[in-house]
């Protein structure tokens, strides 16, 4: 398990035509995701300007000012050059993204209804919005409107057809067995993992927390991943790349904000490969037919299988069965005896052997399965 899962992520790196990864691109997106090739990318995770529009300082009630997003990068004359602007990075992702694979975006109000517009005229299918609720937002200091305590994300795939990655199972493990939902709590980036320079101040004025890009990482891309992201900050998507043994690539304008994510990642250690693995979908499993069962010599033609009402149906050589005149697939012989519209064969047919023990046929479906994923042999 240990070499099968190391040398799926070097296969990854090694790809014919995959650009340099796990490296920091300093310089402006527009221009550095134009000289990366077609469908390289599994991901992309793009926390772009916010277009603030704040109108002069804001302070509190002190009169301290607030360390709000006023730099150069946030600014832009007016929505239409914003969109311009949102369209041409949001283009030029979606070329560079695989078939298969899909964005994140992350903003607030001030700017995602714009992204999500966007993401939608360009082609982009959009999957879910999360919903990221701060437990220790920045108050409304004037009390003039309500905290604004979210950012939302916008997930989306490549197109209407893409097969995006979801680890559904792993992700309902990680929330203690509970359906994983499109609203998540979790703090503001603070204390240690807050970036500060040598005079103690923020380094970035927007570092996102890790655990919402660890999230994002876990639940939506495999291991040995390439990740993009145009807007890379303080790094933030790097550092769970990295974590998480994905790949990334960061573009980041600012060579100060460059350079303090260039010194994050030096820092972070990879998880051991075979720690990586999350718990695969039943919809990620290899389909196995029944005929396989039979052909693997689980079963024999003529066999019986039990339903759990006690009708018996006869096992013939192509996978079907019969019980009576009737015959047909184990989901549909299943259905008949059970007078139900449709029936899930594996799990409802148990195999009776010569010595009339009882094996469920999903038993000998897992054992064809584990032969399916198990690392081939050396030559
Ligand atoms: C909202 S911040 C991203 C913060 C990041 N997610 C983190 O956790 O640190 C947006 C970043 O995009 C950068 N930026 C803005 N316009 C850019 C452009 N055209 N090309 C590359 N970087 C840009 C800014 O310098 C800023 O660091």
């Amino acid at each position: 398990m240990k070499r099968q899962a190391k040398n799926q992520i070097k296969a990854k790196i090694s790809a014919p035509g995959a650009p340099d990864s796990d490296v920091i691109i300093e310089g402006d997106c527009l221009a550095e995701l134009a000289k990366l090739p077609d469908a390289c990318a599994d991901l992309v995770f793009a926390d772009p300007p916010y277009n603030l529009q704040l109108g002069g300082g804001l302070t509190r009630p002190d009169q301290s000012v607030v360390d709000g997003v006023d730099d150069d990068w946030d600014k832009f004359a007016d929505f239409a050059e914003y969109d311009r602007f949102t369209r041409t990075w949001l283009t030029e992702c979606r070329r560079i993204l695989k078939p298969d694979g899909a964005i994140w975006v992350i903003g607030s109000y001030h700017n995602v209804f714009r992204l999500g517009v966007a993401l939608q005229d360009l082609g982009y299918w959009i999957l879910n919005d999360v919903v990221w609720r701060k437990t220790n937002p920045m108050p409304n200091f004037k009390g003039t409107r309500f905290t604004n305590a979210h950012e939302t994300l916008i997930w989306a795939a490549r197109s209407k057809e893409t097969k995006y990655t979801f680890h559904y199972d792993a992700l309902k493990l990680f929330n203690d067995d509970l359906q994983m939902r499109s609203d998540w709590t979790l703090p503001l980036c603070t204390g240690a993992e807050r970036l500060k320079d040598a005079q103690g101040r923020k380094t970035h004025p927007t570092q996102k927390p890790e655990a919402l890009l660890h999230r994002v990482v876990l639940g939506t891309t495999k291991p040995g991943d390439l990740i993009v992201d145009p807007f890379f900050g303080a790094g933030t998507t790097g550092a769970a790349a990295k974590r998480l043994g994905r790949h990334y690539i960061g573009i980041e304008r600012d060579p100060t904000y460059a350079a303090a994510a260039r010194a994050r990642l030096k820092k972070v250690t990879p998880a051991a490969a075979e720690d990586l693995m999350v718990t695969r979908s039943k919809k990620e499993e290899p389909r196995v037919p029944f005929g396989q069962i039979i052909e693997a010599g689980f079963i024999r033609p003529g066999d019986m299988l039990i339903s759990p009402n006690g009708k018996k149906a006869r096992v013939r050589a192509d996978g079907s069965l019969a019980i009576g005149d009737f015959t047909g697939s184990i989901h549909r012989v299943g259905a008949h005896v059970s007078n139900a519209p449709a029936c899930n064969g594996w799990t409802f047919w148990t195999h009776l052997d010569s010595k009339g023990r009882e094996t469920s046929i999903d038993i000998f479906r897992k054992q064809v399965r584990k032969t399916m994923s198990a690392p081939a042999a050396k030559a």
